[in-house]
């Protein structure tokens, strides 16, 4: 497998504030389960871009959440972005490429959340993907993903996925424990959407 992410821009996208996936707020299908169920202990969130995601998750008792992303200017604006109290050990960010993790990475996450990155990488690198959300994550660790199953594009990123692309994808690692279309979507994104809770066994 190549384990080089393609060029899709995404420092220059940064630099130049050219980010319209950025919403500027955490994705409202994992406000709404937060407001239900915890997702506590050692959290992982690829791809974390500004780190929406990786406040609200860091702001919850019980978490701590690092966020990862390829973009030194992603992570430099999402540590500007968070407080000082949230950075005092709940949070941290760091620069690196997801199909690369450092070695202490392995088996030590509880849960990793999935929103934006997987439909962001080359189809061809899913398979990939699974495999380092399956090492990041201890025996029983779960992904709380949101998948972009149908984005209203003729190319990607992001890219388009079906249900049974990501069974036959995760299936080999993992098993899913529930999914369902979110309520809550940010504009244009309704019914595009699938959470899953799949847990590594
Ligand atoms: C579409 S953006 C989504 C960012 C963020 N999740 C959000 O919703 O605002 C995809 C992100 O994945 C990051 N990325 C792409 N390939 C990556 C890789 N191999 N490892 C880590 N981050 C990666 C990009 O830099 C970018 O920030």
């Amino acid at each position: 497998m190549d384990h080089e992410p393609r060029n899709f821009e995404w420092q220059r996208r940064y630099e130049q504030n050219d980010t319209p996936w950025d919403k500027g707020a955490p994705a409202p299908a994992l406000v709404a389960y937060l407001q239900k169920k915890p997702i506590s202990g050692r959290v992982l969130v690829p791809g974390c871009g500004r780190g929406h995601e990786v406040r609200l998750l860091g702001a919850q008792a019980d978490t701590s959440v690092v966020g990862l992303d390829i973009s030194t200017t992603a992570v430099a604006q999402a540590k500007r972005l968070t407080s000082p109290s949230l950075s005092n050990g709940n949070v941290s960010f760091l620069v690196g490429n997801f199909f690369h993790l450092p070695p202490e990475f392995k088996g030590s996450f509880d849960w990793l959340v999935e929103h934006t990155c997987f439909c962001a990488i080359e189809p061809r690198q899913r398979p990939d993907y699974v495999l380092a959300a399956a090492s990041a994550l201890r025996t029983s660790g779960r992904i709380f993903g949101i998948f972009y199953l149908n984005p209203d594009t003729e190319s990607g990123p992001p890219f388009a996925i079906s249900q049974k692309e990501l069974d036959g994808l995760f299936d080999p690692y993992f098993t899913l424990v529930e999914e369902w279309v979110p309520v809550d979507s940010f504009p244009g994104r309704e019914d595009r959407e699938l959470v899953r809770i799949i847990q590594k066994r």
